[in-house]
């Protein structure tokens, strides 16, 4: 098969779909790959690295996209794409389309496949195309508090850890699944007392287990809320309810009571946040100011750290890739349930039922394809 890997045009976007490694497995696999001019440099990879793993680098995406059997991204293809996009074209990327109406309809006029990465699942209901972009930006939430909490960002002035007779800073994590477990990780690995709260007594009970002595899992409740996050000197917002917008569990009148300089990161913020007084920012200008506490809010935290992300994608986006190249989509779906999953249009029909409840159009079962 013919793979193109397009250069990313989302504003501030250097992550790219494929590693040159990840070229290497293509290509040992009998698949051709096209890469375009420049597209893997904003994560490190120039085009002679590409071409030494035994790919082609292709001037424009109007020659990707005429020439490719199956095009990967990492964002969804935006409106300057839409009419290059193929008949029977495999399009493979993060699409979310319940909440973009125009590029529904422009992958559905264009009769591609369009495998959604967000939709693919595991039997299990996770989503592994989704975690290691969570386990990122989980990491990272720690980073960032750690970073703001600094006297020269405007921060109360704590070092995470403390130091020999100084105790440790507080950190409360809402919300105990991938992105709060690797918040939590990395504040319990720099000496932070970390209090991880999860509102499912079985997620509980395993991070009891997993946990180290300086984390303590516990129920989430606004009473609990309210005492914790006056102790804290970090609030990271982690939470997800599927299918749902976050809940604001964060309240102003909490805010007011917790310490001057003292920092939240709402990770939620993709999801409208869970705190009540954040708003999406963005890299350029990632926090700001209420009742002096410093807000991390950007709603694309992966992006920052696009040589980790892009390989953390590639190392979970691969195996798919392959086996979609190898088999074709229509076989590669028979086999792998996993793969039918992240069918969300295929050959002007609309397959993934959230996506037409969304806009009030028709649903068609995949498998009435396969
Ligand atoms: N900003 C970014 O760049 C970025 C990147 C990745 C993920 N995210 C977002 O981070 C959030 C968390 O993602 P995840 O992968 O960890 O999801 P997840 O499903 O693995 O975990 C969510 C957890 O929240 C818990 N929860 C739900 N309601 C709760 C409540 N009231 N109190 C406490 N816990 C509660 C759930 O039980 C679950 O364990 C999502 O909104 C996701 O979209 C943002």
């Amino acid at each position: 098969m013919i793979v193109g890997i397009l250069k990313e045009i989302k504003v501030a976007e250097k992550r790219v779909s494929m590693t040159p490694a990840g070229v290497v497995t293509m290509v040992r696999n009998g698949h051709e790959v096209l890469v375009e001019k420049a597209a893997g440099e904003g994560a490190g990879y120039p085009d002679a690295e590409y071409v030494a793993a035994g790919a082609t680098i292709i001037e424009t995406p109007a020659e990707i996209y005429a020439k490719s059997e199956m095009v990967m991204h990492v964002k969804e293809p935006l409106a300057s794409e839409y009419d290059m996009i193929r008949e029977d074209q495999i399009v493979f990327t993060y699409l979310h389309l319940a909440a973009d109406e125009p590029q529904t309809n422009a992958l559905v006029k264009s009769k591609s496949i369009a495998i959604a990465y967000e939709t693919i699942a595991k039997d299990n209901g996770s989503l592994p195309l989704l975690v290691p972009m969570s386990e990122v930006a989980g990491r990272m939430a720690t980073q960032e508090a750690a970073k703001y909490i600094e006297m020269p960002q405007g921060g109360r002035g704590i070092l995470l850890g403390g130091v020999t007779g100084v105790e440790p800073a507080t950190v409360v994590v809402i919300g105990g699944g991938v992105v709060g477990v690797n918040a939590a990780k990395m504040a319990c690995g720099l000496g932070a007392k970390v209090y991880i709260l999860d509102m499912n007594l079985e997620r509980l009970a395993y991070l009891d287990d997993i946990m180290p002595a300086n984390c303590f899992p516990v129920m989430s409740d606004a009473v609990t809320l309210r005492k914790l996050v006056k102790e804290a000197d970090v609030v990271i917002g982690a939470v997800l309810v599927a299918g749902a917008k976050a809940p604001k569990l964060l309240t102003r009148d909490m805010l007011k009571e917790m310490k001057d300089g003292s920092v939240i990161v709402d990770v939620a913020i993709d999801q409208g946040g869970c705190f009540e007084t954040s708003k999406a920012t963005t890299h350029d200008e990632p926090t700001f100011e209420v009742d002096g506490v410093i807000h991390y809010c950007v709603a694309n935290m992966p992006g920052a750290v696009a040589r980790t992300s892009t390989r953390a994608l590639t190392n979970a986006t691969l195996p798919y890739a392959v086996e979609i190249a190898n088999k074709g989509w229509k076989q590669a779906m028979q086999d792998n349930k996993e793969i039918k999953l992240g069918a969300n249009v295929v050959k002007g029909n609309i397959t993934f039922k959230a996506v037409a409840e969304a806009f009030n159009l028709d649903y068609t079962p995949v498998d009435k394809f396969l």
